[in-house]
């Protein structure tokens, strides 16, 4: 069984789909990782992420630079929004991330385009979405949390020009796919948004 949850930054994509690859059995990829790792390595070298031959440069990575937390920083996200606009990253990343959601038994991915690119057979598909406001006073409590003074006003420009750049880039946009099943966590709690989803997805295998 593949399970591809979808959705815009600090939309609880991530939470939702965790908890789903427990609740199924299933392994775990957050792809948005693999544009961070190529990220960090971008910035590390001094690279410019903005064109396309140094961010393709910067694509071959091995699985444990994923659990080092620099990938986790903002800047790390404002740059994987800016290298995975390239096609040519894109489609580096793009058999590694198949191989993980073909493997025997089945995966749960959570990206922008799992439904849409990566796994349009997928058999079950959600769009996890939220207002910008509230995804934004989200994101802002987990900067408080771990020690950032950055105020809400810059975290909610930040996620709407993040959300622009991954809605209208050319290749693989942010978008839903036409038979995921939506679920806006906006006025739900975790509990809430959990249970949803595993209807939601009971639902469609
Ligand atoms: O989900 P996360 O915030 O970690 O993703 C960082 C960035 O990586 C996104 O803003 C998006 O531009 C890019 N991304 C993508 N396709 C995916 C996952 C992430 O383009 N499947």
């Amino acid at each position: 069984m593949i399970i591809a949850v979808d959705g815009p930054a600090a939309s609880g994509k991530g939470t939702i789909a965790r908890a789903l690859a427990k609740h199924y059995g299933l392994p775990y990829l957050d792809t948005g990782l693999l544009y961070r790792a190529v990220a960090a390595n971008v910035l590390r070298e001094g690279l410019d992420p903005a064109i396309e031959a140094d961010a393709v440069a910067a694509s071959n990575f091995d699985d444990e630079l994923l659990a080092d937390p620099v990938l986790r920083t903002d800047e790390s996200g404002k740059t994987a929004s800016i290298v995975s606009a390239h096609p040519l990253v894109r489609a580096a990343l793009l058999q590694r991330q198949r191989r993980f959601a073909r493997a025997e038994g089945g995966a749960v991915l959570d990206g922008r385009d799992i439904g849409t690119v990566i796994a349009p057979d997928a058999d079950a598909k959600l769009f996890v979405k939220a207002t910008p406001t509230i995804r934004a006073k989200r994101r802002h409590a987990e900067l408080q949390a771990s020690g950032s003074t950055v105020s809400l006003d810059k975290v909610l420009a930040d996620i709407r020009a993040r959300d622009l750049r991954d809605m209208t880039r050319s290749e693989a946009p942010l978008v839903a796919a036409s038979d995921a099943a939506t679920l806006d966590t906006s006025f739900l709690s975790i509990e809430a948004a959990l249970k949803r989803a595993i209807e939601l997805v009971d639902r469609q295998v």
